[in-house]
């Protein structure tokens, strides 16, 4: 499959996307770094300095599924900017293509 990762290169992606690599899959990673990127080079993996929100900066062309992980995922970041904290992870809804999972 070729699957969308967001949020990627945070704790929970780096730790995925080699398994998804491993098993095959073809994989777009998509985050905002910033916290850096530490995925290692892969021939089936594309990385994208991306911001989720910026849907038409995202190429869905051929994406079979999408693992949305991008957030401001613990609550002192989040209490950094309560406005901003949803907006990550809301957005998704908004530019999924139907047929992804
Ligand atoms: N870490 C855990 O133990 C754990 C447990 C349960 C659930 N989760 C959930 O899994 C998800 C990922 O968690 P994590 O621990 O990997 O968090 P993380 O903070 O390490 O990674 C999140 C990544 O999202 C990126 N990001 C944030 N906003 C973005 C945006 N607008 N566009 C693109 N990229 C953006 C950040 O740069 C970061 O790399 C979260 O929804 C979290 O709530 C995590």
């Amino acid at each position: 499959m070729r699957i969308l990762v967001t949020g990627a290169c945070g704790y929970k992606g780096t730790v995925l996307v080699p398994k998804l690599l491993s098993s095959g899959h073809e994989v777009i990673a998509i985050d905002t770094m910033w916290f850096g990127n530490y995925l290692k080079p892969h021939k089936n993996l594309t990385v994208e300095q991306v911001d989720v929100r910026d849907s038409d900066k995202i190429r869905l062309d051929r994406v079979d599924a999408i693992i949305h992980l991008s957030s401001i995922a613990n609550d002192p970041c989040g209490d950094l900017d309560p406005k901003l904290n949803p907006s990550p992870n809301i957005t998704r809804r908004r530019w999924w293509p139907s047929g992804c999972y």
